[in-house]
């Protein structure tokens, strides 16, 4: 084989294994759950952040909850045990879907970019996300709605 030939099987190799580990990652990675409604109340199990790897109980970063009433997901952190961050996933800018890439989130529409606390970090947007205020209630997360 060539050493032109080499290099060009070689690219392709390295190309398709590191497009199959990010597609790996990405379906690894995002978790999402259908929460109940109760009142003006969202439910989400603290238990639904686990992860078993390894053998060992993890905790995943982030979790992304749906429900048929909501126009938008709603992205919760787990910043620790005892702070959690819900975002609500409609951009500031023109009101297309925020997506989630780890602790940044990116607007597919025209690129604007939010912290996981929902700050603004890059526009064209120049407001935060919505948040929702998030109380702990034993083993359940309740993520106050009457904002939306
Ligand atoms: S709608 Fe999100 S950046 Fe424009």
């Amino acid at each position: 084989m060539k050493r032109k030939d080499f290099l060009k099987t070689c690219g392709y190799a390295c190309l398709g294994g590191s497009t199959m580990i990010t597609i790996m990652q990405s379906c690894t990675v995002t978790k999402t759950i259908s929460g109940n409604i109760e009142k003006s109340d969202i439910l989400v199990a603290i238990s639904d952040f686990q992860s078993l790897e390894d053998s060992k109980i993890g905790y995943k970063k982030y979790i992304i909850v749906n429900n048929d009433l909501l126009k938008f997901p709603i992205c919760v952190y787990r910043i620790d045990e005892n702070k959690y961050n819900a975002l609500w996933l409609e951009c500031t800018h023109q009101g297309n879907e925020v997506q989630v890439f780890g602790d940044k989130l990116q607007c597919p529409a025209h690129g604007s970019e939010f912290s996981n606390s929902g700050l603004v970090t890059n526009g064209p947007a120049d407001r935060n996300l919505r948040t929702f205020p998030v109380t702990i209630e034993g083993n359940f997360l309740k993520i106050s709605l009457k904002a939306v």
